[in-house]
């Protein structure tokens, strides 16, 4: 009920009703007046022609009987009449019910009906007078008496009454149909009233409904155009504005596309601040980016979490306006990050920041300054001692010709040992850029092997060290590879073993054949290579001896070429530390197919 009172339709319909209603309200009761003001001029204006005319006829009519045929004829039935003579004596009554007597006498009584001096006109009145239909009831009345005269003489009076009860019935007929007609005007009214607001508002209700699914999103909703009113024109509008609406929003949510696939295509790290340091928006590097650093540091359970030195710089940019650019180390990486103010209007909104990861430019840029460094290492000791002993010899320092002879070794060691450094890191250098060409011919592996253990049999006998191979007998196994090349390889493994072993010692050669690869192994009872440093040891320059005295002369290329080597033979080679000391060496090489 409640519901109907807030629609437009109720108030509207209310409106016209209350309306209506008290139009019909000060109609009726005008309309009431002026019925009960007509109905008794009516009245009275027919008594006093019925008077009139009953005068006349008592003037000119001698004869009684038809007089009063005649009389009785033009009164109507709710009409009394009694003609009074000259001596204020009754003559004749006409339709005179009960109480004649009565209402005679208070008739004659009336000093206003008959005026002590006699007047010719006519004088009306309402008199209370007893009925003439019921006994004991009073009613009231309409009076007339009407003197006529003959000559100038008045030969006596019409009195006519009627009761006012007659009058009271026909204006209650008509006060009946008066508030029938109200009734069904009111009835009308209300469906009509009821059908006009309803019209009226059936386009406003479709409207709000989609108003409704405009607001839910659905853009495509469209009102029918039925009228060229407001109301039409309201709808034209609408549909205007949700065409408008939905251009708009395809057109943000196309730009956002956009922008977030050019977000998460991107290399870098983007991360949106707000102004109090919450993240508003980070592309998926970003994310793991903040992951990674958030485990590795352990940070607090946090809603936010952002490195602190980025917080640092998001405090500076946001509180001087300006862009700060830095280096910084985050969970192990290197990154390059920029952090600009973003503006709305003239005022800081938050910040970006681009972080880029530099960590493999670093290691490049490491490495190479830790190459140069190692090259010019290398080739500083035997440049000085060069340079040191050509100037003894030059200035004649040397007692005798043994010692000079002596100088003149070394320095030909030392540039052998130059020489055979500049090679190698050719030769490295070939190997990376991968320039080096392979001669590639069928190599039986026993053989081989056996060639290189007997080249180096002498070598572990001067330095105490027991040399052995375990082949595996009647098998032949062949490689399709460059001799040469693996041949510096095992050479290179064998040399180290030896070196790296102390006196009595055991290094061992030993091959196994799988399906479609072989496995050789270099195992050594030697000093062994620091567990945390086995994953260096084919890098260039490496030496397990830190302090790189030259007792044990290599330039630390050897494992960085065999490497090179195997891996361009599609094999691998790896270390690990022997089962109770020392190192072992073990590469895999495809076999030859068949
Ligand atoms: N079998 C081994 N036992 C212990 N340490 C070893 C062994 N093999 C290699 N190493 C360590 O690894 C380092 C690198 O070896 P690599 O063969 O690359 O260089 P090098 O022998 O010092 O010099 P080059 O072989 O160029 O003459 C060596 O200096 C040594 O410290
Ligand atoms: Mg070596």
């Amino acid at each position: 009920m409640n519901r109907i009172w807030n629609s437009i339709v109720g108030k509207l319909w209310a409106t016209i009703l209350l309306l209506v209603s008290f139009v019909l309200f000060i109609v009726t009761a005008l309309l009431l007046e002026f019925l009960d003001n007509f109905h008794t001029n009516q009245a009275e204006d027919s008594l006093r022609r019925e008077a009139a005319i009953i005068g006349k006829l008592v003037l000119d009519h001698k004869d009684e009987s038809s007089l009063q045929v005649i009389i009785n004829d033009i009164l109507d039935n709710e009409t009394n009449a009694m003609i009074i003579g000259e001596d204020e004596e009754v003559k004749y009554a006409f339709h005179s019910g009960l109480n004649q007597e009565r209402i005679e006498k208070k008739i004659l009584n009336d000093s206003m009906l008959f005026p002590p001096l006699k007047k010719q006109s006519p004088v009306l009145k309402e008199m209370i007078l007893p009925s003439i239909t019921e006994e004991g009831v009073m009613e009231q009345f309409i009076v007339i008496s009407y003197p006529f005269a003959a000559d100038a003489n008045i030969q006596g009076t019409v009195v006519i009454y009627q009761s006012l009860e007659a009058i009271h019935r026909t204006t209650k007929r008509t006060t009946h149909i008066v508030f029938l007609s109200a009734f069904i005007a009111f009835i009308l009214t209300t469906i009509f009233a009821f059908f006009l607001s309803t019209r009226i508002t059936s386009p406003l209700r479709d409207m709000k409904r989609a108003a409704f699914e405009l607001s839910k999103g659905n853009f495509d909703t469209k009102l029918p155009v039925q009228q060229n009113d407001e109301i039409g024109q309201l709808a034209t509008a609408f549909n205007q504005m949700g065409r408008q609406l939905k251009y708009h929003v395809e057109l943000i949510s196309q730009d956002k596309e956009q922008l977030s696939s050019i977000l998460t295509s991107m290399t870098d790290a983007v991360i949106t601040f707000n102004r109090d340091y919450t993240i508003l928006l980070s592309n998926p590097q970003a994310e793991r980016l903040l992951q990674n650093w958030y485990f590795k540091s352990g940070a607090k359970e946090d809603r936010n979490p952002i490195p602190p030195e980025i917080f640092h710089m998001l405090e500076h940019v946001i509180t001087f306006a300006e862009e700060v650019e830095d280096e910084l180390e985050l969970g192990g990486q290197f990154y390059a990050i920029s952090i600009s103010p973003l503006y709305s209007g003239n005022s800081i909104r938050g910040a970006v920041a681009v972080l880029r990861d530099m960590t493999d430019q670093h290691k490049l840029e490491k490495l190479r300054s830790d190459f140069i460094a190692n090259v010019s290492h290398e080739l500083r000791t035997p440049i000085s001692m060069l340079q040191g002993y050509s100037e003894a010899i030059i200035d004649g320092v040397t007692a005798n010709d043994e010692e000079r002879n002596e100088m003149i070794q070394i320095i030909h060691d030392e540039s052998k040992r130059m020489g055979r450094l500049v090679t190698d890191l050719l030769d490295l250098a070939r190997m990376e850029s991968g320039h080096m060409r392979l001669y590639k011919e069928d190599l039986s592996v026993i053989p081989f092997l056996s060639r290189i253990v007997n080249k180096f049999m002498q070598v572990a006998r001067d330095a105490h060290v027991e040399l052995a191979y375990e082949f595996p007998e009647d098998e032949q196994i062949m490689m399709h590879v460059d001799e040469d090349r693996l041949e510096q390889v095992f050479t290179n493994l064998i040399d180290n073993a030896i070196r790296h072993t102390q006196e009595g010692g055991h290094v061992t050669l030993r091959v196994e054949k799988y399906a479609d690869a072989v496995e050789i192994n270099v195992t050594d009872t030697g000093v062994g290579i620091p567990v945390e440093d086995l994953p260096y040891i084919f890098e260039r320059f490496y030496k397990a001896d830190k302090a790189r005295t030259r007792g044990k002369g290599g330039t630390g290329l050897g494992l960085a070429i065999a490497k090179n080597i195997i891996d361009s033979h599609g094999g691998t080679i790896t270390a690990a530390r022997g089962e109770v000391c020392g190192t072992k060496f073990s590469c895999i090489l495809p076999l030859k197919k068949l």
